[in-house]
C-alpha cells in the first residue's frame, strides 16, 4: 500500500486533480470511478478550476494561456460508488445532484458517459445488476476514488458480519444517515434508510484505487485499514489484497497513526 502525506486538505486535493487530469492525457477515454461526501469537494473544486466550461484557464507570467491544465472530459467514463434509494437522478438531495453541481455541470464530459445508480428504479435489484453490467461493459474502472467513513465504510458498504460482493442494495447504519444529514435539512430520520452502493468486489475490480481521508474523525478507521486484520468489521481493511492502493492522506490523519507517520 502506497502511502502519500499532505500538510492539509487543499494540497491533497490539487495533487489529487493533477493525478487524475494526467490519466485523462495518458488514456482520454479513462474510466474514473467517483465518490461523494464531504472529502472529495477540494477535488472537485480543482478540476472545476482546471478543466472546467465556465472559467477561462488562468494566464502564464508571459501572457499566453497556459497550456495542458485543462482536461478534456469528452471522453471520459465516470461510474459513482452509491446512490439513496427512492432519490430519482433530479431529486436535489440525491447524490447524481452533488455531482452535477460539483463537477458533472461544469466540465465538457458527455452525460451519455456518466454511469449512476438511479435510486428511484422500479426494481433496485435490477437496477444494481443493469450497473454492474455497465462497468463490465465499459472494461471495467481503470481509476477508482474513494472516501472511507468514520466506522470504515467504502461507499455504502456498512461494518458487517458479512458483505455482498456487487452493487446492491444497503441498509445504512445510523452512524452513515447522521453523516449524511447536512444534505436533509440536518435531520438524520429523512436520511433514506437504504441505498444502492458498488459491492467490495465492484471496487476492488478497479485497476488502481486512491482512497483520500482528511480530518481527525478518519484516523482510527485509516490506522485499521493500514495496521489492522482485514474484516468486514472495517470494510476498508478489505483493500489490502489490492495491489494498487494508493492512501492520500492530510496530517490529521497521518499525524496520529504509527506507521503512517
Ligand atoms: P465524507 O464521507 O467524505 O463526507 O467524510 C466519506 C464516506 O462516507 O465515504
Amino acid at each position: 500500500m502506497n502511502i502519500e502525506r499532505f500538510d492539509d486538505e487543499s494540497a491533497l486535493s490539487a495533487a489529487l486533480a493533477t493525478r487524475v487530469l494526467q490519466r485523462i492525457i495518458a488514456r482520454p477515454d479513462l474510466v474514473l470511478g467517483l465518490p461523494t461526501g464531504r472529502t472529495p469537494l477540494g477535488l472537485y473544486r480543482e478540476l472545476r478550476e482546471r478543466s472546467g466550461n465556465d472559467r477561462i484557464g488562468p494566464s502564464t507570467s508571459s501572457g499566453t494561456p497556459r497550456a495542458k491544465s485543462r482536461g478534456d472530459w469528452s471522453r471520459v467514463r465516470t461510474f459513482n460508488l452509491d446512490e439513496f434509494a427512492g432519490l430519482a437522478p433530479g431529486d436535489p438531495n440525491s447524490y447524481r445532484a452533488f455531482m452535477q453541481a460539483e463537477l458533472f455541470d461544469h466540465i465538457s464530459i458527455d452525460p451519455a458517459n456518466i454511469g449512476f445508480l438511479n435510486g428511484a428504479a422500479p426494481d433496485l435489484n435490477a437496477e444494481c445488476r443493469r450497473y454492474e453490467d455497465a462497468i463490465h461493459a465499459a472494461g471495467g474502472i481503470d481509476l477508482q476514488i474513494l472516501g472511507i467513513g468514520a466506522n470504515g465504510h467504502i461507499g455504502f458498504n456498512e461494518p458487517a458480519e458479512g458483505l455482498c460482493a456487487n452493487t446492491h442494495v444497503a441498509q445504512l447504519q445510523q452512524e452513515s444517515r447522521q453523516a449524511n444529514a447536512q444534505r436533509f435539512g440536518g435531520d438524520w430520520t429523512r436520511v433514506p434508510e437504504r441505498a444502492l452502493s458498488m459491492g467490495m468486489a465492484t471496487i476492488l475490480g478497479a485497476h488502481d484505487i486512491v482512497l483520500i481521508a482528511t480530518g481527525e474523525e478518519k484516523r482510527d478507521a485509516v490506522t485499521g485499514l493500514i495496521e489492522g486484520l482485514i474484516t468486514t468489521r472495517l470494510p476498508a481493511s478489505l483493500l489490502q489484497v489490492h495491489p494498487r492502493v494508493t492512501l492520500m492522506l492530510d496530517r490529521e490523519v497521518w499525524s496520529g497513526s504509527r506507521r503512517t507517520r
